[in-house]
């Protein structure tokens, strides 16, 4: 019921703030025809990743974990004209997805999306062109590692976010679970690291209760 509940007051915000958007709507409708899994951030908390990476001036964005790019337009849609988004995404079908939604929405010329497992496209990328906003929102275990990666490829001033620390409230009722690993992994790694300082929050909206780790780059 509170489910429910909170999936009603994220369509309000959605009609109120958001307005309809054939772009994104199209991406989500193709990638479920394509049969990937529905689990893309809510249009609200696209939104917020869009903002936050116009609040810093983006110019170059990282993100970990593409699925049918649907975080991946809002995020390409903060950039100015010149500015670069890489996403990385270990499923070719994935990919192939995205590529096909990104260049439907008219953002492929800011985008490249990199097939391989993450923590061996981060290893990849060149540290002398330090990105300003991270979203990483791949395998769940790969939490730790993904955030040491992208730390090296930040500047100070660069933002962080680590989407579904939450996990219906399993990061306390499941410590064990492997996902739930990862995450307090990743709070402990964060609150071990002297050049950033985060946060989270919990979220309820159509994707249930979840959260979001948020961490600026301070050094
Ligand atoms: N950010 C997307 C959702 C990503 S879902 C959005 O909100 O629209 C998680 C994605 O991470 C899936 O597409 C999955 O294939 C990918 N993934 C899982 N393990 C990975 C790995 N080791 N390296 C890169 N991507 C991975
Ligand atoms: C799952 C993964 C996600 O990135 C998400 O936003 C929701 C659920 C999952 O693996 O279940
Ligand atoms: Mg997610």
């Amino acid at each position: 019921m509170a489910d429910d509940l909170w999936a009603g007051v994220d369509r309000l915000f959605g009609e109120r703030l958001l307005g309809p958007d054939d772009a994104l709507e199209q991406t989500l409708v193709a990638s479920l025809e394509a049969g990937l899994p529905g689990i893309a951030v809510s249009p609200v908390q696209g939104k917020l990743l869009n903002l936050l990476a116009r609040m810093v001036g983006a110019r170059r964005i990282l993100e970990v974990g593409t699925l049918g790019g649907y975080s991946a337009l809002w995020l390409a849609r903060a950039l100015p004209p010149q500015g670069r988004l890489v996403t990385l995404e270990l499923d070719p079908h994935h990919a192939e997805v995205a590529r096909a939604n990104l260049e439907r929405a008219g953002v492929a010329d800011r985008v490249e999306v990199v097939v391989g497992p993450a923590i061996e496209s981060l290893r990849g990328l060149p540290g002398d062109q330090p990105f300003d906003v991270v979203f990483i929102d791949a395998d769940k275990p790969g939490n730790p590692a993904y955030f040491a990666a992208a730390l090296r490829l930040t500047r100070p001033g660069s933002v962080l976010v680590v989407d579904n620390v939450v996990r219906q409230g399993r990061i306390v009722t499941h410590p064990d679970d492997p996902a739930v690993v990862g995450v307090l992994e990743l709070l402990d790694l964060v609150a071990a690291e002297p050049r950033v300082d985060a946060t989270a929050l919990q979220t309820v909206g159509t994707k249930g209760h979840d959260g979001l780790l948020v961490a600026l780059v301070t050094a």
